[in-house]
């Protein structure tokens, strides 16, 4: 698939439901409105939508939410599209979790083909996690990375940088995921959807983060990737790798393989734009998938080129009305 800018289109991101058993301060309010469950397509559905992309060229899938492990039967999932691995279809499958329930998951994502995932975890001070994400147990959370890394998958850390919250806590955070040998990935704040806070006052442009890290640390350049949008360096302190997500201060947009897939079937070619493709109506039109692949086509025609979004005092509505957990990490 290629897209109107010339960029190869083969990473498919798929939020598996919009629900999440958090409510993370930056990412949401606290009496946050789901999608009706009569909305959603069902497992099978998302199976036959993530074939479709895969016989199109995607060779990278990940599920994300809200929180994909909460959606029940999940696992199911998982192990039907484990099934484009053995193929050789699918270079690589990958979730993206809070971690609440992956002491319970990590042993079956394993087995279902999964190498790598990715934890979001903003602190190490259960307090603090209670404020950032108002519901969870930070408990739940270390239970679930000690678990993954036992049964063998990879772990990444996202963390969220946010001002004057864990501003002082990212070189322990760091240190921390480096030490049980996991990477550790930065991620700027991005004003989607409404919060009850204001996102001005969290924001923390990661260029000042990594100025003040390399005024402690040597961090070298690397040409490694993941695939995603993160530019990463290695710490030679610590052996680890550290990752960069910067849409704010260094947009990376040119360099774009995405797109997302919603729980309702549609298709955002842009985390940062409203425009959307409905590939529900073609899924459910007929059991073959020509329509559904003329639609996918289509949507590729009006992938844009880039996000616009800016956080300053002067524009405070979101940039999108959306929230992350529509189209996920
Ligand atoms: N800006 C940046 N990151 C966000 N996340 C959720 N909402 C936002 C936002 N508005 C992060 C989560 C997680 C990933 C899925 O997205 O912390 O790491
Ligand atoms: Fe849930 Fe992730 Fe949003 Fe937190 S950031 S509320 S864990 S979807």
């Amino acid at each position: 698939m290629l897209d109107p800018f010339g960029r190869h289109i083969t990473y498919l991101r798929v939020s598996v439901t919009d629900r999440c058993d958090f409510r993370c301060t930056y990412c949401m309010s606290e009496d946050m409105t789901f999608l009706p469950k009569a909305d959603l397509l069902s497992l099978e559905e998302l199976d036959r939508l993530c074939s479709a992309f895969i016989r199109k060229g995607v060779r990278k899938l990940r599920l994300t939410g809200g929180e994909p492990l909460v959606r029940r039967n999940v696992m199911g999932l998982f192990k039907a599209l484990g099934r484009h691995l053995e193929t050789g279809a699918l270079d690589e499958l990958t979730v993206t979790t809070n971690g609440s329930q992956l002491a319970r998951f990590a042993a079956e994502l394993k087995s279902s083909g999964v190498k790598r995932i990715n934890v979001s975890l903003d602190t190490l001070d259960p307090a603090k996690f209670k404020d950032i994400t108002r519901w969870g147990r930070i408990e739940s959370v270390f239970e679930g990375i000690d678990e993954a890394l036992r049964v063998g998958l990879r772990v990444k850390i996202n963390a969220v940088a946010l001002r004057t919250i864990n501003e002082d806590e990212i070189e322990s955070l760091m240190l921390w995921a480096h030490g049980k040998g996991m990477d550790f990935t930065l991620i700027e704040t991005m004003p989607m959807g409404d919060i009850d806070g204001d996102r001005t006052e969290q924001y923390l442009p990661l260029s000042i983060v990594r100025a003040r890290l390399a005024g402690k640390f040597t961090l070298e350049d690397s040409d490694y990737q993941t695939g995603g949008p993160a530019r990463y360096v290695r710490v030679a302190q610590t052996g680890g790798r550290l990752g960069f997500i910067t849409p704010l201060t260094h947009n990376f947009c040119e360099s774009c393989n995405r797109v997302r897939l919603t729980c309702t079937g549609t298709l955002y070619m842009c985390l940062g734009q409203d425009d959307a493709a409905d590939l529900r109506t073609a899924l459910r039109a007929s059991p073959h998938d020509h329509q559904l692949e003329a639609a996918i086509d289509e949507a590729m025609t009006r992938k844009p080129r880039g996000h616009d979004f800016v956080i300053d005092r002067r524009q405070t509505a979101p940039a999108v009305a959306r929230h992350m957990s529509m189209t996920g990490g």
